[in-house]
């Protein structure tokens, strides 16, 4: 049964470090929803993807020694990368984009001369304080203490011309679609915007950049690179062929607009302020709904690297299984709120929903079938007062279910299913089948307690389907059901043959021993990385010797490819004599020449000069090189900004 298109979309991530388990819970709850759409017939498009432009991610690949394609590559595909997490974590996306996809870029060019030819997107000037070592613009309220709020260094005035869109034009049909129903869920979030960025009065924003090039260039002024934001928010329409080749133009015809953007709730400002007023300026239609989870926090506070306390989803999908950290996230927290996330938590859910209440019932059923019918019921019955509620609840909980769900209430959802389970273990102890199996003439009645504890699993497991797909295939292998995990039998009783067949499989969901589990994982997040080979140190030389080294600060004034050379990069060097110095060095396998620009570097000044190509190179760069794998890795030596050119090393 066709219930038309449903197009549901994750936020798409920024692959500047590895992904943490605040992704992998919205990528789940977002495939939760695809796969529950899929079941009750619509026809899904799930699309999540990766975020790759931007200052943050050019700073990041420098400081790997890395051209920002490659880091990228390395995050997103490589081994327990972007697209292997989502593999693990069984997630059903249709579609994945990278915003540096051509077909992404070219499209996101023609948007943005389409605004600009609309008259929505113009030249001005950028004004305010600026940090120099930064390369940031502040306002005065940013300020600390009237300083940078980064490195609290000072700032000065300055300009910068740049392109503006009107989102102020916007503000007031932004307003009335966010006060219009429901647009933004939850409710509480259309306040929080109205109050906080409509009442104060939206200005117009700033969306290109000319302080780093790591972005989509503006064709028609390529100095400017396209902000961000832009450049990320259109992907929802890219990746279905807007204005690109990459897909069928079909794909956007059939499913824009989006029926919900899944997002964080630090993000709701851009999509449920900037994104329509774009698409409005664009004049095409607005997403039915952007929806705003929740965060997991630790102890109240966020993950950070510098906290070392972000939550790594590879190390306890593989202490606990997919499934068991799919349920964990989704059971647990209230999806529009924030949660506190503890691997304690975690255990006593696994043990208390899966392995005691979801686990004990499929197996106890399946064991009495083998034990007391060899597997196979006979079809005699004999029903009793005792089933009616265990029977009214099997016929009424996908309706509650689908209530929950469709108010991507997940936990509510499986609130529901999870009274069902509860109430068919008491069912096993008030009906006592053990009991009845002792006397020959109580055997249909046996029947009956069993079949309606199959029926009971049977429509419980196609609830939970998807939010623990792998496990509820085989449970549902288990009791026969297979092909009966339909959603159009969620709702029925009597589904199952009367003589069905059922085996008992593998413990779906061991009992973990929380002391035990939670020293392993310490045990494993202390484990050292594998160290680099060290090589061995050379042989000593004299500090007279050392001190004929000359190595100075430099800065880097220009930096291009030498013709014809696939590693060489010329650099001119300010290095503080007033006399520009070239060197040529051979790490354009590392660095693109514009990453360098502007960089304070370090250089051996006295090495005699030598011919590289037909050119000079007086000096040499200092790098830090490293061999692994039979692969060289490098990094040039970057100073901090603040340093003068000329200064020595010593
Ligand atoms: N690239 C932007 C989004 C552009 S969408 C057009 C971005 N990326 S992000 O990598 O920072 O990912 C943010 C999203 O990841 C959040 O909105 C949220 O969905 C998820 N989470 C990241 N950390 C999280 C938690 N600690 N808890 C829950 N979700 C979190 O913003």
């Amino acid at each position: 049964m066709n219930k038309g298109k449903f197009y549901i979309t994750t936020p798409i991530y920024y692959p500047s470090d590895k992904l943490h388990i605040g992704h992998t819970y919205c990528t789940v709850a977002t495939d939760a929803i695809a796969r529950y759409k899929r079941m009750c017939g619509y026809d899904v498009m799930f699309l999540t993807g990766t975020d790759e432009h931007g200052q943050k991610i050019e700073e990041k690949a420098i400081a790997a020694g890395k051209s920002p394609k490659d880091f990228l590559d390395g995050i997103v595909e490589g081994e327990k990368g972007v697209l292997d997490l989502w593999k693990l974590m069984n997630i059903s996306n249709d579609r994945f984009i990278r915003t540096t996809d051509d077909y992404h870029c070219k499209a996101v060019q023609r948007i943005f001369r389409k605004m600009y030819d609309k008259g929505d997107i113009y030249k001005g000037a950028y004004k305010g304080m600026y940090c120099t070592p930064c390369e940031s613009f502040w306002t005065e309220s940013q300020l600390k203490d009237g300083k940078c709020p980064d490195c609290g260094r000072e700032v000065h005035y300055a300009e910068e011309e740049a392109y503006f869109f009107r989102l102020s034009k916007y503000a007031k049909p932004v307003q009335e679609l966010l006060e219009s129903g429901t647009f933004l869920e939850p409710a509480s979030r259309v306040n929080e915007m109205i109050n906080n960025f409509i009442k104060p009065g939206l200005e117009d924003l700033c969306v290109s950049r000319t302080s780093f090039k790591w972005g989509i260039p503006v064709d028609f002024d390529p100095g400017h690179v396209v902000y961000v934001w832009v450049d990320a928010l259109f992907n929802y329409c890219t990746a279905l062929g807007f204005l690109n080749d990459g897909y069928p133009d079909s794909d956007y015809e059939k499913y824009w607009p989006a029926d919900v953007h899944i997002v964080g709730k630090e993000i709701v400002r851009f999509h449920s302020i900037i994104w329509p007023a774009m698409l409005m300026s664009m004049e095409m239609p607005l997403p039915k709904k952007v929806y705003g989870h929740g965060w997991l926090v630790i102890d109240g506070g966020k993950m950070s690297k510098s906290k070392g306390n972000v939550v790594d989803p590879y190390l306890l999908a593989d202490m606990f299984g997919v499934d068991a950290l799919r349920f964990f996230l989704l059971r647990t927290f209230p999806f529009g709120s924030d949660g506190n996330f503890s691997n304690e938590l975690l255990i006593s859910t696994i043990n208390t929903d899966l392995a005691n209440d979801l686990g004990n019932l499929v197996s106890r059923t399946t064991a009495m079938v083998e034990k007391y019918f060899g597997g196979e019921l006979s079809s005699e019955r004999r029903p009793d007062a005792l089933d009616d509620e265990l029977i009214s609840m099997i016929e009424g909980t996908a309706a509650k279910y689908e209530a929950q769900m469709d108010k991507f209430q997940l936990h509510l959802a499986l609130e529901e299913v999870f009274r069902l389970i509860q109430r068919a273990n008491k069912y096993i102890d008030e009906t006592a089948p053990w009991v009845l199996a002792k006397n020959e003439e109580d055997r249909p009645r046996l029947a009956s307690v069993l079949y309606n504890l199959l029926e009971a699993l049977r429509v419980s497991l196609t609830m939970l389907r998807p939010f623990i797909p792998e496990s509820c295939d085989k449970a549902l292998a288990q009791i026969g059901a297979s092909d009966l995990a339909t959603w159009e039998n969620a709702g029925k009783y009597g589904v199952l043959p009367l003589t069905v067949t059922v085996h008992k499989g593998e413990t779906l969901f061991p009992r973990i021993d929380a002391a035990k589990a939670l020293e392993e994982l310490e045990r494993r997040k202390s484990a050292p990385a594998a160290a680099p080979k060290f090589p061995p140190v050379l042989p000593d030389v004299s500090i007279d010797d050392f001190a004929k080294c000359d190595m100075r600060v430099c800065k880097v004034i220009s930096c291009e490819a030498v013709k014809k050379s696939s590693k060489l990069l010329k650099f001119i060097l300010d290095d503080g004599s007033g006399t520009p110095r070239q060197i040529l060095s051979g790490i354009h396998a590392f660095y693109e020449p514009e990453q360098l620009v502007g960089k304070t570097v370090v250089a051996i000044l006295n090495l005699p000069a030598r011919k590289m190509m037909g050119q000079d190179s007086c000096g040499m760069l200092i790098s830090a090189v490293h061999e692994h794998d039979g692969k060289e890795e490098l990094h040039l030596l970057m100073l901090d900004d603040s340093v003068p050119a000329g200064f020595r090393l010593c």
